[in-house]
């Protein structure tokens, strides 16, 4: 089977390409470059020792999606271009529906077109918005996101369901994803943020490399153990293996399936810099700053449907995380860049 990548070049389409050159199918990437660099599946190619076909494109841009679906014989499509970062959807709001929206219905038209209906769709567990309870399966209502990134997923989410509802030829795979973090064991790939990281692991391996003084903890008064937020931290790797046995169902010929993929731990801000220092040695001096608009309490996943229907389960833990993450930002301080 010969698989499209969107969004191939960044973090967890890196490290899902990886799993894919080894499980032996053909691996297409398309990918604008517009928050990651070539220079990863470069790295891809030396990890596996296979080639990699790369479009340098956008999704938005119809002429270069027909070009690749004319010349490539695509099976299906793992779908991860999209901007990410929650903080500046608040900001750039018509951008981030530009461009994850508008984006995603070029491409369904395009594949449709083309007779291409396999899609693997990375939503998130910002679905869940702030749950009543937790953990969260696949059945907990999807409530109204706290800010448009979110609201982009919850959309395309209802779109590619309504798309599958009229027409049952296609086969569609929500993968909901919690909180990814680690990279690939040979530490030549990772998580490579642009300017002032968004997410805690690159903020925490940024203050263990010298890039930045302290760490910033927002609000130590939740209802939690020890008053930090609680999520529920995932290896890139085992999220990757999930996308691989995701293309089982599509290959059953499934229909509309949705999975969480997390591990189904929580763990809160502090036990993650605990565990990292544990991990590593490496002391992280942090300060309590106040809580961030639109963080919840505690999320953390119930992945047992996963596990049930698609022999899927994490195998990392947070120990083996912290070694991973730290491994790649220490052998790449300053990420691809180096
Ligand atoms: N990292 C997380 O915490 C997380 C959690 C849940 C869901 N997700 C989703 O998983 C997917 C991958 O996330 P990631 O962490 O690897 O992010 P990433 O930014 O590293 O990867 C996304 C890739 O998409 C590319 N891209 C963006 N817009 C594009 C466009 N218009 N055309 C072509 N390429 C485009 C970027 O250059 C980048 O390489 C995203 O859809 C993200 O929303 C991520």
């Amino acid at each position: 089977m010969s698989i499209l990548v969107t969004g191939g070049s960044g973090y967890i389409g890196s490290h899902t390409v990886v799993e894919l050159l080894n499980s032996g199918y053909e691996v297409v990437v398309l990918d604008n470059l517009v928050n990651s660099s070539k220079e990863s599946l470069h790295r891809v190619e030396e990890i596996t020792g296979k080639k990699v076909q790369f479009y340098q494109a956008d999704i938005r841009n119809r002429e270069a999606l027909e070009d690749v679906f004319t010349k490539e014989s695509i099976d299906c499509c793992i779908h991860f271009a999209g901007l990410k970062a929650v903080g500046e959807s608040v900001q750039l709001p018509w951008e981030y529906y530009e461009n994850n929206i508008t984006g995603t219905l070029c491409l369904l038209d395009v594949m449709r077109k083309h007779g291409v209906k396999n899609i693997i769709f990375s939503s998130s567990a910002t679905v869940y918005g702030d749950p009543d309870q937790v953990p969260v399966t696949e059945q907990s209502p999807v409530k109204k996101c706290t800010n448009p990134y979110g609201t982009t997923k919850a959309m395309l989410e209802q779109i590619l369901t309504d798309i599958q509802l009229a027409d049952p030829e296609w086969n569609v795979v929500l993968l909901r994803y919690f909180n990814p973090i680690g990279a690939h064991k040979s530490g030549r790939i990772g998580e490579n943020p642009n300017g002032i990281p968004n997410n805690l692991m690159p903020y925490i391996t940024q203050v263990a490399v010298g890039r930045r003084e302290k760490l910033g903890v927002f609000g130590n008064d939740y209802d939690t153990p020890d008053g930090t937020g609680v999520r529920d931290y995932i290896h890139v790797m085992d999220l990757a293996r999930g996308h691989v046995k995701a293309l089982n169902k599509i290959k059953d010929q499934s229909g509309l399936t949705i999975y969480n993929l997390g591990t189904g731990v929580g763990c809160s801000v502090l036990e993650l810099v605990h565990s990292f220092e544990e991990a590593t040695g490496i002391q992280i001096p942090y300060e309590i700053q106040p809580r961030r608009a639109g963080d919840i309490a505690t999320n953390y996943a119930d992945a047992s449907k996963a596990e049930r229907e698609l022999g899927w389960k994490a195998q990392e833990n947070i120990h083996t995380m912290c070694e991973d993450s730290w491994r790649w930002q220490k052998n790449n301080p300053n990420g691809f860049a180096d």
